[in-house]
């Protein structure tokens, strides 16, 4: 008997020091000290030997089963040493860490910033005025009277009879005019409120407000900055088209399109079949504009512009519908 179990201590060692995880440890443990474990077993049948075996025998076995259990907990431990543990509950501090989903900015943000930057570059610094505005800077400064027939270009969201939400930016022309001395260069950004509604149209959209006054400014200066800032905001091929307009600001006045991107100029709802979809107005500050503010339009002459932030990231992007823009749907924000 003493001699078998010197048999399983040695056999028992070896194969504790060959195991190589946890698992194999463990299984290592039922063989030898389990319920039914091979050195259980012998201690159980102590009781059974010839009287004068059982002290030896059962001290040497208890013995051998303390000796074991120490050999199986140090290579436990070793393992852990060495190899990373998988078993639930661990933590393995070695595995990469999980990254949080950022947020990122919206779609007309990120193209106001760069059309802020086009024009910043070229000289231009940035004037802001207020959303809820008065009638004089929204139309009446604007050489729009009460009665003109041009306050239906754009229908109005009106708070009392003085104040209403502004329909463009251009209040900030006669904002920034009355403050200042030219030469001045501004641009203002901005948002503008009007009763609409449909693919190319939103009851709240985004305008930049473009003015320069100096002397000697003409409309081939104003053409030249456009043509730089669609091709800076596009690309160098983007085709342009200036369309004689009219806006009681401006004199002359015209209205910037854009080749449709989504049909390429073929014509589709998107543009209402005509292959070109307005972005801006623009033209020479009408005299009259001038005489409001105090300007001499003997010694001043200027050009302004007030663009659409939404129809440009439409074509930038290739968006048929500019609704899109503000149903939040972060499926559709994530793509930019
Ligand atoms: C104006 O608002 C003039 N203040 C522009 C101007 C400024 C002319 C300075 C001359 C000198 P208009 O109503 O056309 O013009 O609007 C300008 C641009 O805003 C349009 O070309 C279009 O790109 C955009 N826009 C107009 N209405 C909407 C709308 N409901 N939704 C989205 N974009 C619109
Ligand atoms: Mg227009």
């Amino acid at each position: 008997m003493k001699e078998r179990l010197h048999q399983i201590r040695r056999e028992a060692t070896t194969l504790i020091e060959e195991a190589e995880d946890e698992e194999s440890l463990e299984s290592l443990r039922i063989k030898y000290l389990g319920r039914k474990g091979e050195l259980t077993t012998i201690l159980k049948g102590v009781g059974t030997l010839p009287p004068e075996e059982r002290p030896q025998v059962g001290k040497l076995a208890n013995q051998f089963k303390k000796e074991i259990e120490e050999a199986i907990k140090a290579k436990k431990k070793a393992l852990l040493g060495t190899r990373p543990l998988r078993k639930e509950g661990w933590v393995d501090l070695t595995l990469p860490g999980r990254n949080l989903p950022l947020g990122r900015l919206h779609p007309i943000t990120q193209v106001m910033r760069e059309i802020i930057e086009c024009f910043t570059k070229m000289g231009f610094s940035v004037a802001t005025g207020p959303e809820i505005e008065l009638d004089f800077f929204n139309f009446e400064a604007l050489n729009i009277p009460p009665e003109h027939p041009a306050r239906d270009m754009q229908d109005t969201f009106y708070i009392s009879k003085e104040t209403l939400l502004r329909t463009h930016t251009s209040p900030i022309q006669i904002r920034t005019m009355t403050g200042a001395r030219p030469p001045l260069r501004i641009i203002a950004p901005g948002k503008v409120y009007r009763c609409d509604s449909d693919v190319t149209h939103t009851p709240m959209f985004h305008q930049v407000e473009g003015l320069l006054v100096d002397r000697g400014v003409s409309f081939a200066q104003l053409k030249g900055i456009l043509t730089a800032f669609a091709q800076a905001i596009f690309h160098r091929d983007t085709r342009l088209r200036f369309r004689p307009s009219f806006f009681p600001f401006t004199e002359p006045s015209a209205e910037v399109d854009i080749e449709c991107v989504i049909c390429k100029g073929a014509g589709c709802r998107v543009c209402s079949d005509t292959g070109w979809i307005e972005v801006l107005g623009c033209g020479l500050v009408h005299p009259q504009v001038f005489r409001n503010v105090g300007y001499d339009t003997e010694e001043f002459s200027g050009f302004a512009f007030g663009l659409g932030v939404e129809r440009i990231t439409m074509l930038k992007y290739g968006i048929n519908d500019l609704r899109l823009f503000f149903e939040n749907d972060i499926r559709f924000l994530g793509q930019f």
